[in-house]
């Protein structure tokens, strides 16, 4: 499939990416919250926000680093105060992934910003659940849901939002480590993920997008994680980088985000194919759609035309995107033979 995917030529490369099946496997619901869908559920549940207007609200979306964002990020999701809040604002990104040709997607969600507003844990993922069910029916998508602890809060706050979450244990896959990273270690988590482990759950973390490789070591060597969120500084360490190719750790890159926050300042300047020359299971995804100015296709189509990456990259991306997934290995059969017959269509 590579050698014939090589015959495909620049110009077609933007369809070709749009129509390859592919999985999402780093979406923060937060952030795919639309300022208009902001304003519209700020209404519906009498939330003031500091912003006139839409408009005025996509302007302040101009950020420095990751801290920047976040502020503005945790900010927004305050709107979300219902089932149907949570519903509306996962179902709206469904949409808009089957519409990019995402036919699984592994979703984030964020319980501590909405507990800590007084939103139950079950209003939150019963809302999330039902929309990621209704997309498997409606939509052909398969998509699960990953409950992330904020970082920046302790690890009794952890502790009680896992065990808040377990009567819900059936509606989501596993746990990720999410919020401000530098200053907030993997090890400050170890203990909640060696519980999450017991129980069965799978183990992601967000290492790596700002913080130093140390980061990543040890939420591979301490968290025990399956895959490493963002890890694009892994390249400035060159056993860490063996380490990852030799053991098929996956990372979820997200282009358009690490350009946002300023983690490397052109798009032409990002590291993925370093990443995939270097042999590791890297995937494209979205991180917080809303917030940085696209959903997959367009993290896809900028950062191939900004870097020169080509068709075969484009395969095996979407297959690493497969790989990668929490789905069995009938499923993963099944959507990369979608692929390949995409692939052999196209040509
Ligand atoms: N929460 C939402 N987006 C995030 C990101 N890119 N890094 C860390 N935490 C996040
Ligand atoms: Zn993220």
């Amino acid at each position: 499939m590579l050698k014939l995917a090589s015959s495909i030529s620049a110009e077609r490369l933007p369809e070709l990416l749009r129509r390859m099946p592919k999985a999402e496997l780093h979406i923060h619901i937060e952030g795919s919250l639309e300022p208009e869908l902001i304003f519209a559920l700020a209404q519906r549940n009498g939330v003031q926000i500091p912003y006139a207007s839409v408009e005025e609200l996509r302007k302040a979306y101009a950020f420095t680093n990751l801290q920047s964002f976040l502020d503005i990020y945790y900010a927004g999701a305050s709107v979300l105060l219902k089932e149907q809040d949570f519903y509306d604002m996962a179902w709206a990104y469904l949409r808009r992934a089957a519409a990019d040709n995402v036919v699984r997607a592994e979703i984030f969600f964020d319980p501590q910003t909405h507990t800590a507003r007084g939103v139950s844990m079950e209003t939150v993922i019963n809302g999330l659940y039902r929309a990621c069910e209704q997309a498997h029916a409606d939509l052909g998508v398969s998509a699960s849901l990953i409950l992330c602890f904020l970082r920046h809060l302790s690890e009794e706050e952890a502790f009680e939002t896992l065990e808040q979450a377990l009567p819900y244990r059936d509606k989501f896959i596993g746990v990720g480590l999410d919020s401000s990273e530098v200053g907030h270690p993997p090890e400050k988590f170890a203990r909640v993920f060696a519980r999450c482990r017991e129980l069965g759950l799978h183990l992601v973390a967000h290492a790596g997008e700002e913080g130093p490789p140390a980061y990543v070591w040890t939420a591979l060597d301490l968290l025990k994680v399956e895959r490493v969120d963002h890890g694009v500084q892994s390249t400035k360490d060159a056993a860490l980088m063996q380490r990852l190719a030799k053991d098929r750790i996956p990372l979820t890159v997200c282009p358009l985000s690490n350009l946002k926050l300023c983690v490397f300042p052109q798009l032409k300047d990002h590291n993925l194919g370093q990443l995939l020359d270097a042999g590791l299971v890297a995937t494209v995804n979205s991180d917080d759609p809303a917030y940085f100015g696209g959903y997959m296709n367009d993290n896809f189509i900028q950062t191939f035309a900004a870097t020169g990456l080509t068709a075969p990259q484009a395969y095996q991306l979407a297959k690493n995107s497969f790989d990668a997934s929490f789905i069995d290995a009938s499923m993963k059969r099944r959507y990369t033979d979608l692929l390949d017959a995409t692939f052999a269509a196209f040509e």
